[in-house]
């Protein structure tokens, strides 16, 4: 497989980061294809912690070159300051790249971003204030300004001054807030220009020509499927293509580049702000597994809501992305839980619904419809194989694989590298066809 990709399938924070930190050992190249610093990836190397917000998790690799790709909005002095804390922790950066096309997130889309979230009130989205809708929003009115602007300040400063003329109407007569001064901006992103000018590049055509000479490449997405900004819980969504999909966008690489889709999926489902979940657990439950999966937001320190796994919503996320294979994460923090359940479908109205109902109206008022399987007491983050699990952990897998009809490639029983139970996914292929997964056995 000359390239992979790597998508949550839930609401984001399935531990795609360790996922991708895993893999990375196999590949030449990483590539973000979306998203911002809203994200926030965890890799565990011994003793060190690292939140990954705009860096993909293969940085600590040295031979692996890193993209920030196209469709990733960048906001440098979150960059900088993560790469600051690359150096302070003895990891080189030298084959960072970004993309020439990413565009900048500029200090008014944070303070709109805010603002926005005030103003919304009850109905706030919850984001992570980091000004993604905003920016996401002046990409597509073709008023934002890329990193390559930052190469040529003349035009960044006419942009800059144009765009701010607008952007400061509506932060004094809308929001009634001091407006932002030009000359102050100006001045700061042309330091910044000066620190991460060097890493701006053509990223879609180094990409494409790493894949030409059979290079092997991950690709890392951010969020999850139900965070898409098409496909997911709208408007309480992020603004970017989480599903495979945005890697073709966003890295700007044809469909027929990606050989393999692997979706992460955690062994429960958890979500940060506001939107339908219909699965979500409200009694002491959720609060064990929040504590125990210490399920607190890597970007925010939110808490994560929690809730029981949701097999529509992976079915889903099997279709959305057409999914090779599964790699279930945090099965260690089921331990203990008994019964499991697992949602099979939802009922709404007197109807049975197995695939994600279309209105929205039905995510919100549905009733799920649970399935029990059997917990497991024993502490599972040392096994090492599939058959060194407990009978009732397989059995659980077993379920997932079942209900979604794709096979399960990895799982992982705790956040280190080691953690990881691989299984060999290509013979588990066979035994599931394609084109047969609309079929559901539930
Ligand atoms: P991402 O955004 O999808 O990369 O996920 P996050 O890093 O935001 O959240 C996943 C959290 O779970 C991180 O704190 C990881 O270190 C942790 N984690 C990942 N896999 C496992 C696992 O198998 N077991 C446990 N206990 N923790 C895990
Ligand atoms: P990773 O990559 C979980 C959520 C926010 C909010 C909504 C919109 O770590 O999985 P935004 O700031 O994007 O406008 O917020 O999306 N959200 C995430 N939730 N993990 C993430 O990223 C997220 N990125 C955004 O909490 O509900
Ligand atoms: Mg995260």
């Amino acid at each position: 497989m000359s390239s992979t990709v790597i998508v949550g399938s839930q609401w984001g924070d399935e531990g795609k980061g360790r996922i991708v930190d895993l893999l990375s050992g196999q590949v030449d190249m990483v590539v973000r294809f979306q998203g911002g610093d809203n994200a926030g990836h965890t890799v565990v190397k011994g003793k060190d912690i690292f939140k990954l917000h705009f860096i993909p998790s293969g940085i600590l690799y040295p031979d692996v070159t890193c993209v920030i790709g196209d469709g990733v909005v960048l906001n440098p002095e979150g960059l900088i300051s993560e790469l600051d804390d690359m150096k302070s922790k003895n990891i080189k950066v030298d084959n960072l790249k970004i993309s020439c096309k990413a565009h900048l997130v500029m200090p008014y889309h944070i303070m709109l971003d805010k603002a926005d979230e005030h103003r919304l009130g009850k109905s706030m989205i919850g984001t992570t204030h980091k000004g993604i809708g905003p920016v996401y929003s002046d990409k597509s009115a073709r008023s934002g300004i890329r990193t390559q602007d930052l190469q040529d300040l003349k035009i960044f400063r006419t942009k800059l001054e144009e765009e701010l003329k607008f952007k400061n109407a509506i932060i004094e007569k809308i929001y009634k807030m001091e407006p932002l001064d030009p000359g102050e901006i100006f001045n700061r992103y042309r330091d910044y220009a000066k620190r991460i000018g060097k890493y701006i590049t053509d990223t879609s055509l180094l990409i494409n020509q790493f894949l030409n000479l059979n290079r092997r490449v991950l690709f890392e997405g951010a969020q999850g499927v139900m965070l898409d900004i098409d496909h997911g819980t709208y408007p309480y969504v992020t603004s970017s293509s989480t599903t495979a999909g945005g890697v073709c966008t966003g890295a700007g690489v044809g469909p027929g580049r990606l050989d393999e889709v692997i979706g992460v999926v955690k062994a429960y489902t958890t979500r940060v702000g506001s939107g339908p979940f219909p699965t979500e657990i409200k009694d002491g439950t959720g609060d064990y597994l929040r504590e125990k999966g210490n399920e607190f937001g890597t970007t925010t320190g939110r808490p994560r809501r929690c809730g029981w796994l949701d097999a529509v919503i992976l079915r889903y996320s099997a279709m959305l992305n057409y999914m090779d294979s599964m790699a279930i994460t945090k099965i260690d923090v089921l331990s203990g839980i008994n019964p499991i359940k697992i949602c099979t479908g939802y009922e709404y109205e007197g109807k049975r619904f197995y695939d994600l109902p279309c209105h929205q109206t039905i995510l919100h008022k549905c009733t799920p419809i649970y399935e029990e399987v059997g917990g497991w007491n024993e502490d599972i983050s040392g096994v090492k194989d599939f058959e060194g699990l407990p009978a009732a952990t397989k059995k659980y897998i077993k379920r997932i694989e079942e209900l979604v009809k794709v096979p399960v490639s990895m799982i992982s029983v705790g956040p280190e590298r080691s953690q990881v139970i691989i299984i060999d996914s290509s013979v588990k292929k066979r035994l599931f066809d394609r084109d047969k997964r609309s079929t559901l056995i539930v």
